[in-house]
């Protein structure tokens, strides 16, 4: 007896001892969980989309201005206890006072009609400025901000968009996009940051330090709570379209698409946002394998795993993995999902869920692991103390000193392909002719997530900031430069289609100027209405291209387009092409101080920019993608056949690389290899270059990529400078993702390539 009384008095004590171990943050999200009840936990799962609980004849359609229903919000968020609202109404962006107003009415709603007073969490997406406020600063999107180069400049977006989103009382942003662009016909290539593993990470890194500040301390008033998406293998899809099947094999999904997330997570990303679409036929929102083994347990990710838009829904309806939506809710959650982006069925979801809890169909452990996750982000958002942000104290928003960042991450990006005898910049003030659907709109500059979910209302929005057409006025004199649209863009419903308008009158004015500005691309789009069933550019585009070129005037064309649309046809007739990619609002500034000299262009393409429909592929291909065979019995020749490459662009200033050096020729596996490279600038003008490391492993047990890049670095090198640039590689990142599913050099030989010098070193 007296040992047991001895034992149970040890157990206590540890236990006693476990709990005083906790933070002051455990014990108060243990207190609170042990306090609530199935349906309140089961509340704080559920994420409703603001239309739902807003004034205006149904839960999808809003009247305006913005108000919260007290009857619909009474129900939503007190019945039914629901813990995280999305999204505007109408798709359209709100003043920051707007978003004051209801965002606290929410809080007010939930924290005084719930007994335990858990603030609601607001998220929204803001992937390249706060999206959805009027008077944010709109930033280049992020396939644009990667041909900078320059990681710098996507940490000034996350944190001036951070600082904007909590300016609009918002403390939880759906960015940054990690998935791997490898694939220009799928609508959200340019969501990303391009085709290249190490880009993704290294730009992926800066958006989460920006967002969530250094610290990653989110109740600082001036952070958000990041969400990286989506987990995982999103754009690797068979036909190039939204949400369609992907099949990637293990080891590649490890190398190419999850070590992103790894360095996401590793920097203290608080949040992920699942795949919408399927890998090897198994939803990933219903993939434990994924959800628990890889992203928990070997990723060892902490934060809460949100759905993406209506995904435990589509378990049933689409994917037919789940006979009802109960069997769907059951699968997802027990997958390893902590919150439901529902967004408009909530009271099924709701009832579903606490029926399979009671008939022990989901654990209660699995429900109370979701919601201390949950429970935990709006601690350390500080939401319980401060639930809203108020726009008075964001005397930044909107400031010069934000725009002037997002002209910088412009400027830094457009990247000149083509320049035919040094034709730009353009000399004195000629006579300028624009032409073409993307010269006189702010929307085509944007793309889709401006003030609008497809982009649709930027004119409306961000008329102030100047067009391509604007930006040339204001540096070659407003009566030097003329527009005539030649081909414009037509909505159709949620998709658009070209009109020819005044084809003759471009020409008739192209023959009284001395050079056309050519801006050609797409209109904007994402997700499913950004299928594509073509990859050329549209038809009367190259038809308006083709009739100007007859002029003889010497074309500049200027793409203005989210993913790269083939132009292979007109390219050989034009003078010089600059790809501005989605540059935001002040893309027009930033291109019109390139063609005029006052900037140097460095962006360098962060993909592949293909010559054909059938050669789609990153620059990091297998050698049986080239075979030459012009010996035996047949004659072939394969080729990589992209218009401009991976990595591709020109400066005003002409570099010659010299002198690649390695430090030595064989190394150990725990080595770190130094590599110095002189780079010289030829030319009489200043200009940055990147120079760009690539490795190839020469023979491997899973055939190699033909190159990788493993290290970057963009400087400047003034007129006549030489600079010596100096890379430390670690051997082991000369990695790759073997049949067993590991990281691993295998010894032998490597080659390391900077430009067009390169050097052999042997590892072993
Ligand atoms: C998109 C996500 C987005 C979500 C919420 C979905 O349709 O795939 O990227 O965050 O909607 O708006």
């Amino acid at each position: 007896m007296k040992k047991i009384i001895y034992s149970l008095f040890i157990l206590l004590f540890i236990i006693s001892c476990q709990d005083s171990n906790l933070t002051e943050k455990e014990k108060f999200i243990e207190d609170l969980i042990s306090q609530m009840t199935l349906e309140e936990k089961v509340g704080q799962m559920t994420q409703i989309n603001l239309t739902v609980i807003a004034k205006g004849p149904n839960k999808f359609s809003s009247s305006t201005p913005m108000e919260i229903d007290d009857n619909r919000a009474n129900k939503a968020l007190v019945e039914y206890k629901v813990g995280s609202v999305l999204n505007t109404i109408n798709n359209t962006a709100q003043k920051p006072s707007v978003w004051f107003k209801n965002i606290s009415k929410i809080q007010e709603i939930s924290m005084n009609n719930n007994r335990l007073k858990i603030p609601v969490i607001y998220g929204i997406d803001a992937i390249h400025g706060t999206t959805y406020t009027d008077g944010a600063t709109m930033f280049p999107q992020q396939i644009t901000t990667a041909a900078s180069w320059n990681p710098e400049n996507a940490y000034n977006m996350a944190q001036v968009c951070a600082y904007e989103t909590r300016a609009s009382s918002i403390p939880w942003n759906f960015s940054p996009v990690l998935d791997l662009g490898l694939d220009p016909r799928f609508p959200r290539q340019f969501e990303t940051f391009g085709e290249d593993p190490l880009l993704v990470e290294r730009f992926g890194v800066e958006m989460i330090k920006g967002y969530q500040g250094l610290d990653n301390d989110v109740s600082n008033k001036y952070s958000v709570a990041a969400c990286m998406k989506h987990f995982v293998g999103y754009h690797a899809t068979i036909s190039g379209k939204d949400r369609t099947p992907a099949y990637i094999p293990e080891n590649v999904l490890t190398e190419f698409h999850i070590e992103a997330f790894k360095k996401a997570i590793d920097a203290g990303a608080k949040t992920v946002m699942i795949n919408s679409g399927l890998i090897n036929g198994i939803p990933v929102h219903a993939d434990y394998n994924l959800l628990i083994n890889v992203l928990r347990k070997k990723l060892d990710f902490q934060g809460v795993i949100l759905t993406d838009w209506e995904d435990i829904r589509k378990l049933h309806d689409r994917d037919k993995v789940a006979k009802s939506q109960k069997e769907a809710v059951k699968i997802a959650i027990n997958a390893g999902i902590d919150m439901s982006m529902v967004p408009y069925e909530y009271e099924q979801f709701f009832n579903d869920l606490v029926q399979l809890v009671d008939e022990g169909e989901v654990s209660m452990h699995r429900i109370d692991d979701a919601v201390k996750r949950i429970l935990t982000l709006k601690y350390e958002l500080d939401l319980f103390k401060n639930p809203v942000t108020d726009y008075k104290d964001y005397t930044d928003f909107g400031s010069k000193k934000h725009h002037q960042l997002a002209y910088k991450a412009a400027s830094e990006s457009i990247t000149l392909l083509k320049n035919s005898d040094n034709i730009l910049p353009l000399k004195g003030k000629p006579k300028i002719l624009v032409a073409g659907p993307n010269g006189n709109n702010m929307r085509t500059l944007n793309g889709a997530w401006s003030y609008s979910w497809q982009g649709e209302l930027t004119d409306r929005f961000a008329g102030e900031f100047n067009t391509i057409f604007e930006g040339l006025q204001n540096n070659f004199g407003k009566s030097n430069v003329k527009y005539v649209s030649g081909v414009s863009y037509k909505e159709n419903g949620n998709y658009y289609d070209m009109v020819e308008d005044n084809i003759n009158n471009a020409v008739r004015e192209a023959r009284n100027s001395d050079y056309i500005v050519l801006c050609l691309g797409e209109n904007t789009y994402t997700e499913k209405p950004g299928d594509l069933n073509d990859l050329n550019l549209h038809k009367l585009q190259l038809k308006l291209a083709k009739k100007l070129a007859e002029t003889g005037k010497p074309i500049i064309l200027i793409l203005n387009l989210g993913r790269p649309r083939l132009i292979s046809d007109i390219e050989p007739l034009m003078s010089a092409v600059v790809n501005v990619y989605l540059p935001g609002n002040f893309g027009g500034d930033a291109l019109s101080d390139i063609l005029s000299g006052k900037v140097n262009p460095s962006g360098k393409l962060p993909y592949s920019y293909p010559a054909y429909p059938n050669s789609l592929i990153p620059y990091y291909y297998k050698p049986s993608e080239v075979q030459n065979n012009s010996q035996g019995a047949y004659n072939y020749v394969g080729e990589v056949n992209n218009l401009y490459n991976f990595g591709f662009g020109l400066s005003y200033s002409e570099f010659k690389y010299s002198d690649l050096k390695v430090n030595k020729e064989r190394f150990n596996m725990n080595d770190s290899i130094k590599i110095s490279v002189n780079v010289q600038n030829l030319s009489k003008i200043d200009g940055f270059e990147t120079i760009q490391l690539y490795s190839s492993d020469l023979y491997a047990s899973v055939t190699p990529d033909i190159k990788r890049l493993r290290d970057f670095k963009k400087v400047k090198v003034n007129a006549g400078e030489t600079k010596t640039i100096i890379f430390n590689l670690p051997v082991n990142e000369l990695a790759f993702v073997n049949s067993e599913n590991e990281f691993v050099v295998e010894p032998g030989r490597f080659n390391l390539s900077i430009d067009n010098l390169s050097k052999e070193i042997s590892v072993k």
